[in-house]
């Protein structure tokens, strides 16, 4: 390791080279198209003279180095403008062109890395699978990294024929891949490689084409629309048929994150196809961290998408259990976070006086030991004596924040079986190990560490450890809010409550890619056609596929209704019937809050009858612009449209939201004010009560308490007040409830989370520097 000053002259050097040859880079320049002077035949003709002239003026200017500008993309519907690589004399120039609007560096984004539709609800004899014929037509978008076309999952058969609408398609050869891999399920491939090549010229992508390079966009499609196929296992653990959410729904990938990494320009480029190419759905397991609207490229593409009435959900991030991580919270989007399932992967190990311990794993190995002594170890930090015992059962326990270490203790030691007692909650990540080893929960663990301090003699412990066991069930409270979920708020806009809804994340399994191992035994590799992975990236397809079910289901709905009825129906209590726990909390049985979880646990069966909905139209995201003082070209920026035509009449925080998020001073007693308007999409003639669940320290109370609908479609209005804090000091920072309206008949229930805190918000407020 070079010490601090060597890598402080280290960086010197670099940044040295970077200021000689001048900063070129990408970038991505939003323009208002209302000003194109007739010369033009198209977009792209009037961009690339713009580029070239800047090129040529920035030349002028006498940049005493060739430069290797050149225009990377023309955008079309996901935002107005293109990407290029310029010159800092390059992009002044542009800045003065007529029609330039705003433009930002193109920057990095993160990927957020069979059982589970039983767990859902869905089944064949009703709900959502049949009313929607399985999502039946439906073509589900995904932007990802790639897709492994020959995997079961990706069968066609019993698919009907693409449908005439259909405008994408796989005519773009490349690596290993061709148009003769797609079929009636994989009906669009495409991939976007020309900003991460532009960014790094002498780039050779390793796998270049829509095949999927490390088997993520592979699972995310599954997820969302596999086929069925049967016999479908990690390694023997979870076994039985495998299949997407949305069984009969089409899948288009639009690969545009390399291994070699991913940009923000081909992103865009490939949301732009996505919305050229007709898709209802799209899946987008990545996010950026960046936290003003109007720079997040997503938030600006997905924003064109949802005009097109295109549903997009989109990943949490995994950067949980501390508060305000989340990306994607954008307003307009359904933001995903991540739990798990009511399934245990693990073994069995039997003591020499025949008592049956259950242990957690997901080693894929099957390696027997009959009747092995066995040794406790304690916090088993000593590698020395650790390597003396390697041919026994090694029973080691966590203090509180040792089993990471310890697990690299016992592999450096080459233990042959490992058993880690823990009382700690976030252990998913420690299930897969190269070598055996268990995961035992505390009680549990005391009943090995009492077989063993109590055997004595000649009776030494021994016990025989078996693996590839799957519970389903087992007691355990499902599902929980995953340690590693971001958490809200939103720092891109903390007046709407972000996350929306938990779905699925810890354990999925999936289809994988046959280039990328999913193992490892000992030092070699293993492949297996099925993965089991954790992440929000696996949560927000599993929403994806749900959205396509509706879609099919209820052709009409816009975004913002299918949104609303997803998380309007979710449910709160876990399988036990206590309120879903959080294992990102340091005791068990700690309640999410719904800054962890949102409106709570997806309800595919119930989100068909939401009976009212809170819809939105693109007004009213635009009056929330406005609200959140973005200036006129910041929101051009976003909502594509002139200045002229964006004028904030009716500037509002209090977006149609079915969920309340509310700001307060600790110090100070306010009152704050809500504006909801429901949509009756149940019979046609209904009343509803509202009903609110207390909010700790504050007053929260709905006028009208009743709602008359008398047709369908009708909209009526209410207010929701909340007071407080009233706690005189003692206040809570995240105080939380629910205003649920029940129609008379005890049929719908339409449940909103409200949230009052007293956290500062000041400091997630959006960063405001564009170039
Ligand atoms: C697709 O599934 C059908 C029915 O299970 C099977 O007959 C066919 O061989 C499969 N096709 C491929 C390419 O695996
Ligand atoms: C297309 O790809 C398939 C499978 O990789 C291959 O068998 C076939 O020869 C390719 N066709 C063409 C025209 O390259
Ligand atoms: C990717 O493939 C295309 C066409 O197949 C080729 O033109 C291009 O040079 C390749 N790019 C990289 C970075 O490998
Ligand atoms: C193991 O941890 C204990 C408690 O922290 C400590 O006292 C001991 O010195 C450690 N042993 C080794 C070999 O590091
Ligand atoms: C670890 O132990 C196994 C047998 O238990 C042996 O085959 C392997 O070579 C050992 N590995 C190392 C790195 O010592
Ligand atoms: C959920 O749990 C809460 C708190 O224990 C309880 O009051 C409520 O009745 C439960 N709801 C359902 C539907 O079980
Ligand atoms: C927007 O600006 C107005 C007027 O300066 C101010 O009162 C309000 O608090 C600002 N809103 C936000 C979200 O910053
Ligand atoms: C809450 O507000 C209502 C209406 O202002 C009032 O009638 C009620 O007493 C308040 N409740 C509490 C607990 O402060």
């Amino acid at each position: 390791m070079a010490p601090p000053t060597q890598f402080f002259l280290f960086m010197c050097f670099l940044f040295g080279i970077v200021l000689v040859f001048g900063e070129s880079d990408n970038y991505i320049v939003h323009m208002d198209t209302t000003v194109m002077p007739n010369i033009y035949s198209d977009h792209h003709s009037w961009y690339s003279t713009m580029v070239d002239s800047a090129l040529a003026s920035s030349k002028a200017d006498g940049t005493p180095f060739p430069s290797n500008s050149k225009l990377i993309y023309s955008y079309h519907h996901a935002i107005q403008g293109f990407s290029a690589h310029l010159s800092p004399g390059e992009l002044e120039a542009i800045r003065n062109s007529p029609g330039y609007v705003s433009s930002v560096r193109d920057m990095p984004v993160k990927l957020d890395t069979t059982h589970s539709f039983q767990f859902l609800g869905l089944t064949y004899k009703s709900g959502a699978w049949p009313a929607s014929n399985y999502g039946r037509d439906v073509i589900i978008g995904l932007v990802d990294t790639g897709i492994w076309p020959e995997s079961s999952s990706f069968n066609d058969s019993g698919m009907s024929e693409i449908p005439a609408r259909w405008k994408g398609g796989c005519h773009q050869a490349g690596f290993q891949f061709n148009g003769s891999v797609c079929n009636k399920k994989l009906i669009g491939a495409r991939y976007f490689n020309k900003g991460i090549v532009a960014k790094t010229p002498k780039l050779i992508l390793k796998l270049n084409s829509t095949r999927d390079t490390n088997g993520h966009g592979t699972h995310t499609s599954s997820t969302a629309a596999g086929n069925y196929v049967k016999g479908a296992s990690f390694f023997g653990y979870a076994p039985g048929t495998a299949r997407g959410m949305a069984p009969r729904a089409r899948i288009a990938m639009y690969k545009a994150l390399w291994p070699e990494g991913g940009f923000e320009s081909d992103i865009i480029a490939a949301i732009d196809q996505a919305i050229s190419d007709g898709v209802d759905v799209l899946s987008i397991s990545l996010g950026t961290d960046v936290k003003a609207l109007h720079l997040d490229p997503v938030a600006i593409a997905t924003y064109a998408a949802i005009e097109k009435g295109i549903f997009v959900t989109t990943s949490a991030g995994n950067d949980g259990p501390y508060g305000a991580t989340l990306h994607n919270g954008t307003p307009w989007v359904i933001t995903v976070a991540a739990g798990d399932l009511d399934r245990n992967f693990g073994g069995v190990i039997t003591l020499g006086n025949g008592v049956q311990v259950e242990g957690m794993s997901i080693f894929p190995g099957n390696p027997l030991f009959p009747r092995t002594p066995m040794v406790f170890m304690g916090l088993c930090n000593d590698t020395a004596a650790l390597s003396r015992v390697r041919r026994k059962i090694v029973v080691c326990e966590d203090n509180g924040n040792m089993l990471r270490h310890q697990i690299s203790y016992t592999q450096t030691a080459n233990i042959s079986c490992s058993i880690f007692i823990t009382n700690g909650l976030d252990i998913e990540r420690y299930l897969m190990n190269p070598l055996p080893a268990m995961v035992l929960e505390t009680k549990a663990g005391k009943v090995i560490k009492d077989y063993i301090s109590g055997a004595s003699g000649k009776r030494k412990p021994k016990a025989s450890v078996e693996f590839k066991h799957t519970v389903i069930g087992g007691g355990r409270p499902a599902p929980r809010v995953a340690s590693y979920s971001s958490r809200g708020p939103s720092p891109s806009c903390p007046f709407v409550l972000k996350p929306d809804v938990l779905a699925p994340g810890t354990l999925i399994l999936a289809a994988w890619s046959q280039n990328s191992p999913t193992a490892f035994l000992g030092s070699k590799d293993l492949y297996s056609k099925y993965n089991l992975v954790s992440g929000t990236s696996m949560s927000t397809p599993h929403v994806a596929g749900v959205a396509a079910l509706l879609k099919a289901a209820r052709p009409k709905w816009s975004p913002a209704a299918i949104r609303s009825a997803i998380m309007t129906t979710s449910y709160l209590n876990d399988s036990t019937g206590r309120p879903i726990e959080d294992l990102g909390a340091n005791h068990v049985g700690t309640p999410a809050t719904p800054l962890a979880m949102g409106a709570g646990h997806i309800n595919p069966n119930k989100a068909l009858n939401p009976g009212l909905v809170y819809d939105a139209t693109m007004e009213d995201y635009n009056n929330l612009l406005c609200g959140l003082n973005y200036t006129a070209k910041e929101i051009q920026t976003i909502t594509r449209s002139s200045s002229s035509t964006t004028i904030c009449s009716n500037p509002t925080l209090d977006l149609n939201y079915p969920s309340f998020m509310a700001l307060f001073d600790f110090s100070k007693t306010t009152t704050r004010e809500f504006h909801r308007t429901l949509t009756n999409v149940g019979e046609d003639s209904a009343s509803y009560r509202a009903t609110v669940t207390p909010v700790k320290g504050y007053n929260v109370t709905v006028e009208p308490k009743v709602l008359v609908f008398k047709k369908k479609f009708q909209k009526l209005s209410y207010k929701l007040t909340i007071k407080g804090p009233t706690g005189g000091g003692k206040v809570e920072q995240v105080a939380w409830g629910y205003v649920t309206w029940t129609d008379f008949h005890g049929k719908y229930e339409v449940k909103s989370p409200i949230v009052a805190t007293t956290d500062r918000i000041e400091s997630l407020g959006p960063t405001r520097k564009a170039n």
